[in-house]
């Protein structure tokens, strides 16, 4: 019993990254047929939905990300037959297919990029962000790329310099054209023709920038947050993101995708402001009708403490709106691997942790299997934030790299042997992988599996309330009720026994494989189970 939630709210949500799921050719690059071949793990895994990131036509100079046309599919990765096929497959299976829309930007090999670029009254001049340099040739603004260098290059034709958020091939469109909006719009248009559930909306919070172009103050504590800074961090983007008129912007998207057709879909932002959180909230939009599911991006760099755990959760269940839903990531294409940064056993802990919080789980395809990082050799790099960023280990490809799913040389991958894959494959492939963890039931992939058919089962799980509880000790716990139906969550955030919480009556699971009810928890063992069942049992309190 799921209630009125949509399918959104109850679901999970499994992104693949085409490049690395399965390669159906034998060029060493994953594609869309491969991903259909695919389908009945992600069935058996017992996820709702598959969000695939781009496969469009496109240069590859951001692996994708730099689109040359909204709607087709690249040769590398299939043509829209093939798509078509992937979709009605899914659908059969009753899952669910979200695409990747990238308003940003497109490719500078995009042809509205190449007619707006031919003359300064060109028809299509102002679908992009075009300003004269300095008198001194600088750039209209100090905003930076998080690539590497300027966020402005000069177009010689013209004399003029144009905007591009990342790369100099992704030039930023403009979203204060009216022409350029409605023929956006239209792309979302061409995909729920072709049955998509929903779309994943590519750095989101960056659409729209200051009209006054203004510069961006210095950043008084320069941080990158999880990840190495850079000179990006320099600045506080206060003119080139988060422009507060992206919110009509978004509620004209949503009625466009809402006022469709009957199919009930999403929308999902990437909306990086892990700091803001009234900021990002406000993408809910105040009468939540902007995006379905910000995403937020908060756990990646928790503090993986009971404290630091539950005052993060009790942030973001704050700033959710009424009648919103919160969403939560561990991993993606552009993050370091969950199983690398955390280690195994935490990495378990962490899954139980993102499927049982109140919340659409987003999971990123090989951690179900704790897919390493990979070290890869520096002849074998491709991703230009680590080449051309000036931080190496800004580099996304090690978190990129094929799955494996089974034991063979190129790990079932491809037909194509290993050095031809386009990035190498994880040293690990031979013992872990898809086919050597289905038959192992103390594996992550079968502990994901389990944790996955409990919160299906479960309405407290899919659908409940949260409510943190009290606990002593290294361990953080909570209650997820709906109804009559609840199950409490524990889990030992430390390498050394600790109590079980007394809000834990007769276990559902263990990370640690038995059931018996014991009265500690071992180390790094995550446990769901249901209330005490005694009458006049331990109460449930709340967590501070
Ligand atoms: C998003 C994507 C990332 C890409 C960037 C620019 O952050 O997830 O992979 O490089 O947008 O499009």
């Amino acid at each position: 019993m799921t209630g009125a939630r949509p399918w959104w709210q109850t679901g999970v949500i499994y992104q693949v990254y085409p490049r690395s799921f399965q390669d159906s050719d034998g060029d060493g690059v994953g594609d869309l047929q491969g991903v259909r071949q695919r389908l009945d793990h992600l069935a058996w895994l017992g996820v709702d939905a598959l969000w695939l990131s781009p496969f469009y036509p496109s240069p590859q100079a951001d692996f994708g990300y730099d689109v040359a046309d909204f709607c087709g599919v690249d040769p590398l990765f299939g043509d829209l037959a093939a798509f078509d096929r992937l979709v009605a497959d899914a659908h059969a299976r009753g899952l669910r297919v979200i695409v990747d829309w990238v308003p940003n930007h497109s490719s500078d090999r995009h042809p509205w990029f190449e007619q707006s670029r031919r003359s300064r009254d060109a028809p299509k001049r102002d679908w992009y962000v075009w300003r004269d340099p300095a008198p001194d040739g600088a750039p209209p603004t100090n905003w930076q790329s998080p690539f590497g260098g300027p966020a402005w290059t000069l177009d010689e034709t013209t004399g003029q310099m144009y905007l591009h958020s990342f790369l100099a091939e992704q030039p930023d469109l403009n979203w204060r054209s009216p022409a350029l909006r409605a023929a956006m719009f239209d792309t979302l248009r061409f995909w729920m023709a072709r049955g998509v559930d929903g779309f994943r909306i590519d750095v989101a919070h960056h659409v729209l920038k200051d009209p006054a172009f203004r510069d961006n103050p210095p950043n008084p504590a320069p941080s990158g947050g999880h990840k190495p800074a850079s000179a990006y961090d320099a600045q506080l983007h206060v003119h080139e993101k988060d422009h507060p008129d992206a919110h009509a912007l978004y509620r004209e998207v949503r009625a466009v995708v809402d006022g469709f057709d009957d199919r009930e879909r999403v929308t999902l932002g990437e909306i990086h402001l892990p700091d803001a959180l009234d900021r990002w909230a406000a993408y809910f939009g105040e009468a939540l009708d902007e995006i379905h599911l910000p995403i937020h991006f908060g756990l990646l760099d928790v503090d993986w403490t009971p404290d630091g755990l539950r005052r993060h959760v009790a942030a973001v269940e704050a700033a959710v709106p009424p009648g919103g839903w919160p969403t939560y990531v561990l991993g993606n294409h552009d993050e370091r691997r969950l199983a690398t940064r955390l280690g195994a056993a935490h990495a378990r802990l962490a899954t139980v942790l993102l499927l049982t919080l109140r919340g659409t789980p987003t999971l990123y395809n090989g951690d179900e299997i704790g897919i390493p990082d990979v070290d890869v050799p520096d002849a074998r790099r491709r991703d230009p934030m680590g080449l051309r960023s000036g931080v190496p280990a800004l580099g996304r490809d090690s978190g990129r790299t094929p799955m494996a799913w089974d034991g063979s040389a190129s790990a079932g991958f491809s037909t194509a042997p290993p050095d031809a894959l386009w990035l190498p494959l994880h040293p690990d492939h031979a013992r872990v992988n898809v086919e050597a963890q289905r038959n192992d039931p103390a594996s992550l992939l079968r502990l994901t599996r389990r944790l996955l058919a409990l919160r299906r089962r479960h309405p407290a799980l899919h659908a409940g309330s949260y409510r943190a509880l009290a606990a002593a000790g290294e361990v953080f716990a909570f209650e997820r009720r709906q109804g009559e139906d609840a199950v409490i969550v524990a889990l030992n955030l430390s390498g050394a026994t600790q109590p079980l919480p007394r809000a834990v009556g007769s276990l559902l699971l263990s990370t640690a494989g038995t059931s018996e009810r014991r009265a500690h928890l071992g180390a790094w063992e995550g446990v769901l189970a249901s209330p005490p069942s005694r009458p006049g049992g331990p109460p449930l309190a709340d967590g501070p």
